[in-house]
């Protein structure tokens, strides 16, 4: 049985299109931190793209990130504004706090750039319309940077789903999350980040479920957040302690357009290793998907298919793919996959339309937690 059930998930030969570099796209990186680093190290191994201007807010940040990465000559700037006025760019990569994340994209989109937007998408339901608004206006190509995408392991996920092994899906429990593993820096106050463990990592585990169920409607939330930890010096550097002011675990109750059930919860810190593992129950096969201690992009061990045959109860361990990590991975095909996808007239690979339903249950967990009860996921029209 494992052979016949696993054999039609086995992955395509990667096979790596002969890359056109007659033209080479100008791109721009916005926001030069941590982020940043992935993207112009994959950057620069594209032959048909060349960096050519970078922006930061703090003074001098810019043009220290790019002479480290061997481009002293990338003109700098003092913000996004500024590089968008002077240049004349192709493609941008948004990699600033999430708290200005709408901002650039959509003075970006406006100026009739293609834009890679870092994860989370932004901080409000509202202001993921706004940004959809401009792509749709502009005509461009918007990609959202959820990198696990490309992860083979990941892509098992929404094979097995789409396959139709598991029958009608009725139920999901995601999330994850660390035992301790509260990020610093920009990461932990409203005032940049707006939201926390949900932006941060949230964000990957609703997309590891939802992409595999092509994403359906979110409709109602009933939403939880807490901060005990990251406010807490007994737990959190002193210093972040006290300037701490986003979530740091989150949990919800969301019900989807089909009438699908998600059951969330992710965490900075707790005081246990996991809070479960993610497992996608239908009427006919249920899969387990371990949870890795770190939320890292991958799945934290062998998925496990669970299903009747011929009147027995059987379980079928889908062995790891191994991962393609020449090139830098993962971070590498993001980069590669939105620079083809502009070349070529297709679709985003990570498309707005999608994350904009992750963006709404974030935005619904946030609001329902503050009220105190269920709300209806309201999203305003795209006109
Ligand atoms: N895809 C991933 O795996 C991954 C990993 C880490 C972070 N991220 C995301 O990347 C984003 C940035 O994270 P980070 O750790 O690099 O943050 P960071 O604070 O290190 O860097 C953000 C930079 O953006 C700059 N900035 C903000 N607004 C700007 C503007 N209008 N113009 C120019 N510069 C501006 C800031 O000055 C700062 O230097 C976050 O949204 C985060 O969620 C994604």
């Amino acid at each position: 049985m494992s052979d016949a059930v696993l054999g039609q998930f086995a992955p395509p030969a990667d096979t790596e299109a002969e890359v056109d570099t007659s033209k080479k796209l100008k791109f721009g990186i916005i926001g030069t931190g941590w982020i940043a680093e992935s993207h112009v190290l994959s950057l620069k191994q594209l032959p048909d793209v060349q960096i050519v201007a970078g922006a930061d807010l703090i003074p001098g940040k810019a043009h220290k990130f790019f002479t480290k990465y061997g481009l002293p000559e990338v003109k700098c700037y003092p913000d996004h504004k500024a590089m968008l006025e002077a240049e004349e760019l192709d493609a941008v990569c948004v990699c600033t706090y999430n708290r200005t994340h709408a901002e650039c994209t959509i003075d970006a989109l406006n100026k009739g750039i293609n834009v890679l937007l870092e994860k989370p998408m932004c901080v409000t339901v509202d202001e993921a319309v706004e940004i959809i608004k401009a792509e749709k206006h502009s005509g461009k190509l918007l990609s959202i940077g959820f990198q696990p995408r490309m992860d083979e392991n990941m892509k098992m996920i929404k094979k097995v789903v789409q396959s139709g092994e598991l029958g009608q899906i009725y139920y999901i429990q995601t999330g994850g999350g660390r035992r301790r593993g509260i990020p610093n820096s920009t990461f932990i106050e409203e005032s940049t980040a707006g939201i926390g463990a949900l932006g941060d990592i949230g964000c990957y585990s609703l997309d590891m479920v939802l992409n595999a169920i092509d994403y359906p409607k979110p409709i109602t939330v009933s939403g939880y957040k807490s901060n005990f930890f990251g406010t807490n010096p007994k737990y959190n550097n002193p210093a972040d302690a006290a300037r701490f002011d986003v979530d740091d675990f989150a949990a919800a109750f969301i019900r989807l357009e089909g009438g699908i059930i998600v059951d969330f919860r992710i965490a900075w810190a707790m005081h246990i290793d996991t809070p479960g593992d993610t497992i996608i129950m239908g009427t006919e096969g249920a899969l387990r998907i371990p949870s890795t201690e770190c939320w890292n992009g991958t799945v934290g061990g062998p998925m496990k298919l669970y299903k009747d045959i011929a009147g027995k109860q059987v379980e079928v361990e889908i062995p790891l793919c191994p991962e393609d990590e020449s090139n830098g991975g993962i971070f590498y095909k993001k980069l590669r996959s939105f620079v083809d996808a502009i070349k070529n007239g297709t679709e985003a690979p990570v498309p707005s339309s999608q994350i904009l339903y992750n963006q709404a249950i974030l935005d619904g967990i946030v609001k329902s937690s503050e009220l105190g009860h269920e709300i209806e996921i309201k999203i305003p029209d795209i006109i």
